[in-house]
Parts: C-alpha cells; sequence; structure tokens
C-alpha cells in the first residue's frame, strides 16, 4: 500500500516516518514539475484553510498563500494582531471555531504547545508554520534544495548548522537529517548547543539510519569535508532584545565566512532559512552595526551572494513543498 497522510496534522517531523518524509519530498518535485510546465493543479477546489500568525513573516505566508490558491483553495490570512486567540478567546475555543469554517489551519505562533492544542481541537489538519521548538515546513524546502544540487542522493551526506544550535532551525534540522540518513553537525559555542531532548531522541533514529550526530565547538572539526553549510539568525523571533549583546560575542567566530566554505567539499553548497543578516541593509541590521560595530551577522555578505549560495532556490522551495504538505494532509 502507498504512503498517506491524508487527515494528519503536520506539526513536528519527530511524528512522521523516514517514507512519509520521502513521500512529501517526491509530491513537492512533481508539484515542482508541474507548476514550471504550467500544468494546472486546483486538486482541491472549494475547500478553505486559514493561515493564523502570531509572529511575522514573508516566505511561510506567501508559501501558504499561493501553494493554496494553486491547489484552487479560498485562503484567510490573520495577522498577529487581528484574532481574537489569546486575548479575548482561548486557543481551544479557536480551534473549535476554524474547524468549523476551514478544511486546514496553518499556525505560526510562540509555544509548541500551542499548535497541539489546535490540533486536538480543531478537527481538521494544523500544519506547523513555525514555533519555538521547531519549523518542520522548512526542512522540506532545505531537503528538497540538497536533493536538486546532489542528484537526489543525500543520504551519506553531511549537512552543518552554524551558530544558535538549539534554535527552531537547527533542532528541526537535527531531525530531519537523522530521519533521511544524513550526518548532521552542530557547531556553536557551548551555550548554544541543542538541548538534550532533541538530542536524545534523534541519536536512536540517526543510528537506525546509518549516519551520525556530531556536536562541536571547532568550526574547522565542523566545516572540513562538509555537503552543506547552513546558518540561521543569531537571535530568533520572541527572544527578549537583552539577549543580542552575549549572543554577538559568543556567535561571531561562528559566522559562516568563505573559509568555511574552503574547508568543505568542493561541491558544497550554502543554505539559510532566511531572513539573513548578511549586509546593513535592513532597520535592524544597521541598529546592531551602529551598537556593535559589525556589518555582518550569521553569514558574510561575500558567502551569501556567493555561487554556492541556494538560498533564494532554498525560498522557492517553501512553496513547492508546502503546497505537498497541504494537498497530502487534505486530499
Ligand atoms: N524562513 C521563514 O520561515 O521565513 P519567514 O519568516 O519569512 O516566513
Ligand atoms: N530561528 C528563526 C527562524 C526564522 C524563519 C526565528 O525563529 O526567528
Amino acid at each position: 500500500m502507498g504512503v498517506s497522510i491524508s487527515g494528519r496534522s503536520f506539526l513536528k517531523l519527530l511524528d512522521f516516518s523516514t517514507e512519509e518524509i520521502e513521500y512529501l519530498l517526491a509530491l513537492s518535485k512533481n508539484f515542482k514539475d508541474m507548476k514550471r510546465a504550467g500544468v494546472p493543479h486546483r486538486y482541491l477546489e472549494g475547500k478553505n484553510v486559514v493561515l493564523l500568525f502570531q509572529k511575522t513573516s514573508t516566505r511561510t505566508r506567501c508559501a501558504f498563500e499561493v501553494g493554496a490558491m494553486d491547489l484552487g483553495m479560498g485562503v484567510t490570512y490573520l495577522d498577529p494582531g487581528s484574532s481574537q486567540m489569546g486575548k479575548k478567546e482561548s486557543i481551544e475555543d479557536t480551534a473549535r471555531v476554524l474547524g468549523r469554517m476551514y478544511d486546514g489551519i496553518e499556525f505560526r505562533g510562540f509555544a509548541q504547545a500551542d499548535v497541539e492544542c489546535l490540533a486536538d481541537n480543531a478537527g481538521v489538519p494544523v500544519w506547523n508554520g513555525l514555533t519555538t521548538e521547531w519549523h518542520p515546513t522548512q526542512m522540506l524546502a532545505d531537503v528538497l534544495t540538497i536533493q536538486e544540487n546532489f542528484n537526489y542522493q543525500i543520504k551519506g551526506r553531511t549537512v552543518v548548522f552554524m551558530g544558535d544550535c538549539k534554535n527552531n532551525v537547527a533542532r528541526s534540522l537535527m531531525v530531519v537529517c537523522a530521519k533521511l540518513g544524513m550526518n548532521y553537525v552542530a557547531c556553536g559555542p557551548v551555550d548554544c548547543m541543542p538541548g538534550a531532548d532533541v538530542v536524545d531522541a534523534c541519536t536512536p533514529i540517526a543510528a537506525e539510519n546509518g549516519c551520525t550526530i556530531t556536536l562541536t565547538q571547532s568550526v574547522e572539526e565542523a566545516c572540513t569535508g562538509a555537503d552543506v553549510i547552513y546558518t540561521d539568525v543569531w537571535v530568533s523571533m520572541g527572544e527578549p532584545d537583552e539577549v543580542w549583546e552575549q549572543r554577538i560575542a559568543e556567535l561571531e567566530p561562528y559566522r559562516v565566512t568563505s573559509a568555511c566554505m574552503e574547508m568543505a567539499k568542493p561541491e558544497a553548497i550554502f543554505l539559510h532559512c532566511l531572513p539573513a543578516f548578511h549586509d546593513t541593509n535592513t532597520t535592524i541590521g544597521a541598529e546592531k552595526a551602529e551598537q556593535f560595530g559589525i556589518t555582518e551577522m550569521e553569514v558574510t555578505d561575500e558567502v551569501f551572494e556567493s555561487k554556492r549560495s541556494k538560498v533564494f532556490d532554498e525560498a522557492e522551495n517553501r512553496m513547492h513543498t508546502i503546497k505537498a504538505v497541504m494537498y497530502a494532509t487534505l486530499k
């Protein structure tokens, strides 16, 4: 029997088997091919989805909107300030209301417990568009990008995450690597190492799939021979402003530079979930440059703009992969 995840929520990758993740990736490639060829795929006409955001977004919101519209669905977007949720209505009640009107609910917020509560009460699939703990839809786009650059042969490749290895993206990357047989290396200061919860969950999965998980403070050890070097912002949404100073001091040695890329394999690629602080052309980038005297944060502008950087393919792939998640769970 083929793989089916129809009717399920997509809350974190630990809930999905290797086969189910591979199925979503194959489906994503099909949708990308169809989109490129101009083949219509309005398979979910008559359905409606709602996108609930407690934090800001460019990629995730647009990926859900365009993905849903391409599938023929209606879409409602609720921004961080414009629903009753949290202020006048509990998450549980919100879930029960939205579940009566919509066929699927996307949620970006703070606690993973909130998206789990929505899923427990909505009666329709709920998709996690980022929480403090996890960013599962991002991972499908990242792996699709890795597949495209390595001829769909990803088992045994080594993915290095540099920087704040305890954040939602780094934690999710460890899970997807373990599930798909890619070696995962977390490289950052001791204070930014991933928590025991995710390491303990991933270690047996990696062993089963013949790959390794390494935590290191050594940039040289991490980057030498890497296939993929990945980074993310040093301070994530929802963290207090006060953490900037210490993070910058601790994470500067873990900035992705051309020297890092030189240590990696000649065919190695650079990935970033975006948005990225690679210059001072943003309000926060300019503010931090003024305060701390740094003009680039987690990645140099040189690496970001280099041929090895696949960040805009990765961003496009958010849409194809999110479309696959909506289709597979709603069909
Ligand atoms: N990568 C990502 O989730 O981007 P947005 O915050 O713009 O959605
Ligand atoms: N770690 C980042 C990811 C943004 C897509 C954050 O949570 O802000």
